[in-house]
C-alpha cells in the first residue's frame, strides 16, 4: 500500500498489539555494527531485550559502542548484521515512539521556549490549543514555566537542556532514549537534573533507555545496568538493580546510605578499571 497515512495507521496499531502481546519496547536481536568496512566493530553480536517502565543504563568505556546501540534504536542507523525492533517491528527510521534527547541541545534560536517545546507536535500535526496545554504541563514539569517566553540564548545549558526533555516529553514518546543528556553539564546542575528525571519517569511511567559514563548516575537511575566492554562492543554484564527492590530515591542523598549501594559502587568501578587496563596493556 503506498498511502502513508494508511501505513502509518497501521503501524501504530502493529506497536500497539506488539505491546499488548508483551513485546519489550526495544530489541537487538544478534546485532553488530560495523564502520570503515569492518575495520572498526562497534557492536559485535549483541543482543538485548529492554523491559517495559524500566529505566535501563548502558554503561562502559568511551568508545564501546553505547551510542551506537541507541541510534541503531532510535533508527538513526541500521545494523551491519542482525535486528533491531520495537515493539515487535523491525526498526526502519525514527518513529514518534522513540524520542531522543542528545547531549548536545539543539533547538530553534529564534523561537521562545514555549514555542520551542510545542514544535514537534506541531509537526505532529496537534492542533494549536491542545500543543499549547501540552507545552505548558511539560514546561512545569520542567520547572521552566516562568521562562516559556524566553529565547534560547537567554537561558543556562542546564535550562536549554531541560527545554530539549520537555519538547521530546510533549510528543509523547513511550520509549525515551537519553545519550548522556548531563554529560556538558556541572556537578550540581546534574544532581538537580537527575532528581528532575526521576520525578518524570514516576509521574510519566515512560521506558527510558539511558547512556552514562557517571556510575553514581547510572546506579541512582538505572533499574537495571548494561555494562558493554571496550571494542568490540559486547555486553559484559547484565545487572537488574536488586538491593534498590523496585524503588525509585527521590532525593539522591537516601540512596547512598542504602544497603548494596556502596558494594555496587565498587564491582563498577572495578569492571570500569578492567576494561580500561586492557586497553592499555
Ligand atoms: N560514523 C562512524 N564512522 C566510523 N566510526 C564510527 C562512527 N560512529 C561510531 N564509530 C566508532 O564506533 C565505535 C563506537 O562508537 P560510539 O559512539 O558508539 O561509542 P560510545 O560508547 O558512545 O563512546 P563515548 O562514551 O565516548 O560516547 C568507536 O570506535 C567510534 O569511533
Ligand atoms: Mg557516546
Amino acid at each position: 500500500m503506498s498511502n502513508s497515512g494508511k501505513d502509518s495507521l497501521s503501524r501504530d496499531a502493529s506497536l500497539e498489539q506488539g505491546r499488548a502481546a508483551g513485546e519489550p519496547p526495544a530489541r537487538a536481536n544478534r546485532v553488530s555494527k560495523e564502520y570503515v568496512g569492518g575495520k572498526i566493530v562497534a557492536l559485535d553480536d549483541v543482543s538485548l531485550d529492554i523491559r517495559e517502565n524500566q529505566v535501563t543504563a548502558l554503561i562502559g568505556p568511551s568508545g564501546c559502542g553505547k551510542t551506537t546501540m541507541l541510534r541503531l534504536i532510535a533508527g538513526l542507523e541500521y545494523p551491519t548484521r542482525g535486528g533491531v525492533e520495537v515493539y515487535g517491528q523491525p526498526i526502519l527510521g525514527p518513529g514518534p515512539e522513540r524520542g531522543m534527547v542528545f547531549q548536545a541541545y539543539t533547538s530553534f534560536p529564534w523561537l521562545s521556549v514555549l514555542k520551542n517545546v510545542e514544535h514537534g507536535m506541531k509537526i505532529q500535526g496537534l492542533p494549536r490549543d491542545a500543543r499549547r496545554a501540552r507545552a505548558e504541563k511539560f514546561l512545569k514539569l520542567v520547572h521552566l514555566d516562568d521562562f516559556a517566553d524566553s529565547y534560547p540564548v537567554q537561558l543556562s545549558g542546564g535550562m536549554k537542556q531541560r527545554v530539549a526533555i520537555a519538547r521530546t516529553l510533549a510528543q509523547n514518546p513511550q520509549l525515551l532514549l537519553l545519550d548522556e543528556p548531563f554529560g556538558a553539564l556541572d556537578a550540581q546542575v546534574t544532581w538537580e537534573m537527575e532528581e528532575m528525571i526521576i520525578e518524570i519517569i514516576e509521574s510519566e511511567n515512560k521506558t527510558v533507555i539511558l547512556i552514562t559514563h557517571d556510575i553514581q548516575e547510572a546506579i541512582y537511575l538505572a533499574d537495571r545496568i548494561i555494562f558493554f566492554t571496550r571494542q568490540p562492543g559486547k555486553i559484559k554484564a547484565d545487572m537488574p538493580m536488586e538491593f534498590k527492590g523496585g524503588r525509585r530515591f527521590l532525593r539522591k542523598e537516601d540512596l547512598l546510605s542504602e544497603p548494596g549501594y556502596v558494594d555496587m559502587e565498587k564491582l563498577l568501578y572495578q569492571m570500569m578499571r578492567e576494561e580500561i587496563q586492557g586497553r592499555v596493556s
